[in-house]
């Protein structure tokens, strides 16, 4: 068993280790730990006897309790427990109907509840002031049921442990888009939603040729509005720049992925974008570690394969010891089997190597790990197909008739946003958003301080520690202006900000290249970035086939959840 950071120990006693009727902890880490491990191994009776759940099981404990592959929080929470409801992601219709919204929105407190996040494409609903066949009323059209869905969030905690979170989508072609890209509420963005709009190459066209634009009524399929396509592009991006909303989603790219593209084209993702799932799909997170893999200047490519195949299991696993909230979608996610392994650590990563993240050389490895990591786990899929079956729907599937597959996509690249402050961490694929910083609103109005380890060991290991460069660095969150430190050793740890966005970016699609799902990722750029700049990010982003981008401009936010320095 690994050793625990305070910052991860504190997370784990406020949500996820489990408590009697008085708040009295019931479980240690250790046991927590345990307690996943076997409840996700006892899938394996299903297929082998006992020794397998055994072995499987200690193998399962050992990843997740030496920090090595953590599974998305829910797992971590529910596994073992009656409300074992295990997934992180989900994707829910929304049909014109007020049975079919209200249904939708009780199906999405019940996953809010049992901690899942929720996916929507509000574009099948008619457009606000639309005449109501039965009874000569409006229609209230999806900017005011978006509002409804944010507010039902609100009252559903997820366990008592955070808040739902929601994607809420509209195509660009909807006839409220513009209403949509600029819905704020008392001049805020939404609490509990991402907004992206769904676009398509179409679109992008027009906008580079500055052409019109035909916003088509949902239910008859005729054009009510033509407009300059620019005119969208630009509150589009004015939205963004002024407080990171709406991103986009790129439908196009995301179908011509898609592998169940004969079941219908994918229309949403989940709240935070890595997962493009049908209507009803869920589907289950984990992240590799990346920081564990170094060794030497070099990475322990064995260790990552073999990790890679015990993870793919683990995920199938969850899926089969899952208890999903609602019938629909137990069917649609059994019948898919959908994972997704991803990763986290890799600015530690980095670091560890000497690479800096703003380099061709990164970008370099990102594709060759993202790669590695892909193909092994394809080939576990493969392997787990032969013993375990095809998913359901693998007729009907890209992969059918010549690849044996036993989950329809195996990888996401999601924030990781705790189980990275669990595992002591950078998240996901971002870089170190500062060496010394505040989290604030984590756990309701505490804060948390974190000063980054690899830094202070960094410095030791090069003879360059002292209090001085220690200080000047907590004040900043930063390095890059202390004195008396190589330009090399600064260069390792430039931080988000310092970084120019368009490194951002191009980790982004170097991992995108090698994810079947999609890659969860912020730009972040410094206050002073222009509309402009967004445009081309976001413009960008489509060429080189991101399945959407976000980006977020510093302070535009007055809860921002992370904070640069201490003393600062
Ligand atoms: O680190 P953790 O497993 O808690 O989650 P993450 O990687 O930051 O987010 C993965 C996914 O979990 C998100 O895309 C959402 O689908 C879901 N999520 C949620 O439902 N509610 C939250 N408050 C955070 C994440």
């Amino acid at each position: 068993m690994g050793n625990l950071s305070e910052n991860a120990l504190r997370i784990l006693q406020e949500r996820y280790l489990l408590k009697d009727k008085n708040g009295g902890l019931k479980e240690s880490p250790k046991e927590m730990f345990h307690r996943v491990a076997r409840s996700v191994a006892k899938a394996e009776s299903k297929w082998a006897g006992i020794e397998s759940q055994t072995k499987w099981e200690k193998k399962f404990f050992d990843l997740m309790s030496n920090l090595i592959f953590l599974p998305n929080s829910p797992t971590l929470m529910n596994a073992g427990t009656p409300y074992s409801q295990l997934s992180a992601c989900f994707v829910l219709p929304v049909k014109d109907s007020l049975s079919g919204i209200f249904e939708t929105l009780k199906t999405a407190a019940l996953v809010h509840q049992k901690g899942g996040g929720t996916g929507f494409n509000f574009s099948h609903l008619r457009p606000a002031g639309d005449r109501l066949s039965h009874h000569g009323g409006s229609a209230s059209g999806p900017v005011s049921f978006i509002k409804l869905f944010d507010f039902a969030t609100e009252q559903v905690k997820q366990g008592g442990k955070r808040r739902g979170a929601n994607m809420g989508i509209l195509n660009v072609n909807h006839p409220d888009i513009l209403e949509f890209v600029r819905l704020r509420v008392n001049g805020k963005p939404l609490q509990n939603f991402n907004l992206s709009v769904g676009i398509t190459h179409a679109f992008m066209e027009a906008v580079e040729k500055d052409a019109d634009w035909e916003l088509i009524h949902p239910n008859s399929g005729s054009a009510i509005r033509k407009l300059k396509a620019r005119l969208i592009w630009d509150a589009i991006v004015q939205g963004a720049w002024e407080s990171g909303n709406p991103g986009i989603v790129f439908l196009d790219t995301i179908n011509e992925s898609n592998p169940m593209i004969s079941m219908g084209a994918i229309e949403a993702t989940n709240p935070c974008g890595e997962v493009p799932l049908l209507d009803f799909e869920a589907c289950n997170l984990g992240s590799i570690n990346l920081s564990k893999f170094v060794k030497g200047t070099s990475l322990d490519w064995d260790f990552l394969r073999e990790t890679v195949h015990t993870a793919v299991r683990f995920l199938d696993n969850v899926i089969e010891v899952n208890k999903y909230p609602d019938i629909k979608i137990k069917k649609a996610t059994i019948a898919n089997r959908k994972i997704g392994l991803g990763v986290m650590g890799w600015a530690e990563m980095l670091i560890q190597l000497s690479i800096p993240y703003d380099s061709e050389e990164a970008v370099e490895l990102a594709k060759k790990v993202m790669g590695f990591v892909q193909e092994e786990s394809s080939l576990a899929s493969s392997r787990l197909g032969e013993e375990r079956g095809n998913f359901e729907n693998w007729e009907s599937s890209i992969y059918s008739p010549n690849q044996v597959m036993r989950n329809a996509t195996r990888i996401s690249i999601a924030p990781t946003g705790t189980i990275s402050i669990l595992a002591d961490t950078s998240s996901s694929i971002e870089p170190l958003f500062a060496l010394a910083y505040q989290r604030r609103k984590v756990l309701d109005g505490q804060n948390l301080t974190s000063i980054n380890e690899l830094f202070i060991k960094k410095l030791k290991e090069e003879g360059l520690f002292s209090q001085e460069i220690l200080d000047q660095t907590m004040t900043n969150g930063s390095c890059s202006k202390v004195e008396n430190l190589p330009e090399k050793f600064r260069s390792i740890f430039k931080t988000a900000l310092e970084i120019d966005p368009i490194w951002h970016l191009k980790h982004q699609i170097a991992f995108q290249q090698f994810t079947d799902n999609a890659v969860s990722k912020t730009v972040n750029l410094p206050n002073s970035a222009r509309p402009e700049d967004i445009a081309e990010i976001y413009q960008l982003a489509w060429k080189w086939k991101a399945k959407g981008i976000t980006v977020f401009r510093n302070d535009t936010r007055r809860e921002q959840v992370l904070y640069k320095g201490i003393k600062a």
